[in-house]
């Protein structure tokens, strides 16, 4: 792959070896980066290839976020770049959500994305650089049916985002957000499968078709760069136009 960036030197953490986080981290490392990739999966660790380091974490819980934060810090030397690439979805309506439901998809998504995020923060501020960049959703800002707990954590992410940002613009650091449209992933596969689903999401993309990991890479990459230093609190749809209908 062609990379814009450089990022030698830099010392990121990816948070999610998934579709996304594991085509972030590949792209960080070939881009020069050195970079280390939390995640519950094992296998999905494994399967992100050489050059990044593995670390397995249930991030779900605030200790094991700190505690993970903290592994990283020490493995890189120091922590440059975090981005924020965990997450899950159960689709269902209101009246059908059971409250286990709820409570695992704000763990996972929003919950993770404050203990992550400030513990990265609280080694990037003192050091007066940092670049943060959380995968949020067009789910954040559209009113999808069946998704009220995701759609929650997306919207949560992007206002904790944006205070976080305002906290630590004078410190160098900046936060910001990506929101994909949907992306082929293990995390819209089943969905997508149902008959008649892909069609009529794509008949939802002014750029006529879904999104694939590698279209996240450019927006992340960007906003973690060191070129992106004036850009903060903002984010960033990545989504074929999908949020302009
Ligand atoms: N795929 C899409 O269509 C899409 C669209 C918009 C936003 N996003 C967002 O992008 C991010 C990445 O999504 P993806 O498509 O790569 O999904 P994915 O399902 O491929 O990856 C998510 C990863 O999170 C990990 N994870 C889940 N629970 C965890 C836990 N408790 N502790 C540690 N790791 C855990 C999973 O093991 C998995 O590797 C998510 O925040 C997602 O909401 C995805």
């Amino acid at each position: 792959m062609r990379t814009t960036w450089d990022f030698a030197g830099t010392r990121a953490l990816v948070a999610g070896a998934g579709g996304i986080g594991a085509t972030v981290a590949r792209a960080l490392a070939e881009a020069g980066a050195a970079v280390v990739v939390l995640d519950v999966d094992k296998d999905k660790l494994d399967g992100i290839g050489a050059g990044v380091t593995g670390l397995v974490a249930d991030l779900t819980a605030a200790d094991a976020c700190r505690a993970a934060v903290d592994e990283a810090v020490r493995l890189l030397g120091g922590l440059d770049v975090f981005v924020h690439a965990v997450g899950a979805n159960d689709r269902r309506p209101v009246l059908e959500t059971r409250d286990e439901v709820w409570e695992r998809l704000l763990a996972v998504n929003l919950n993770s994305a404050f203990w992550l995020g400030r513990a990265a923060g609280a080694v990037m501020v003192p050091s007066g650089y940092g670049r943060i960049v959380y995968l949020s959703s067009v789910s954040g800002l559209l009113a999808h049916k069946d998704h009220a707990p995701y759609a929650a954590t997306k919207g949560g992410v992007n206002q904790l985002m944006r205070v976080m940002a305002r906290e630590w613009a004078a410190d160098g650091v900046t936060v910001n957000a990506v929101a994909p449209g949907y992306t082929e992933t293990d995390l819209t596969r089943d969905y997508l499968a149902r008959p008649g689903v892909r069609a009529s999401m794509e008949a939802l993309v002014p750029a006529g078709r879904l999104g694939r990991p590698e279209d996240l890479t450019g927006p992340v990459l960007f906003l973690a760069s060191a070129e992106s230093a004036f850009v903060t609190g903002q984010v960033l749809y990545a989504d074929g136009g999908r949020t302009l209908v």
